[in-house]
């Protein structure tokens, strides 16, 4: 598959004053209304790893699938695509043991 050329992700809204998310340590600029998955999509950071150890990445969007799955601020299992930002949030995306 071959992506479109002209697809460029979309424009911030204007307005709300910026937050930033730490995910697995690394400082993320967001802005109000933002899913932490969105954000995480966008600055190129990785999610979750299966058990062979292979990446996964969100897959419907839509809270039904868990391939974003994180632990926010210490709860695990967390959908990020559902998950709005939050100053100061914290995600980790590898798996506690
Ligand atoms: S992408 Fe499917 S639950 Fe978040």
């Amino acid at each position: 598959m071959t992506p479109d050329p002209a697809w460029r992700p979309t424009r911030r809204r204007p307005g709300g004053t910026p937050v930033t998310v730490v995910v697995d340590g690394r400082p993320l600029p967001a802005a109000p209304g933002d899913t932490v998955a969105a954000v995480m999509m966008l600055a190129g950071a990785s999610f979750r790893r299966d058990r062979d150890g292979g990446p996964r990445a969100p897959l419907c969007n839509l809270g039904a699938c868990f391939e974003c799955a994180a632990t926010v601020d210490g709860r695990p299992l967390t959908r990020t695509c559902l998950t709005p930002v939050r100053e100061g949030m914290t995600v980790e995306t590898r798996e506690r043991r």
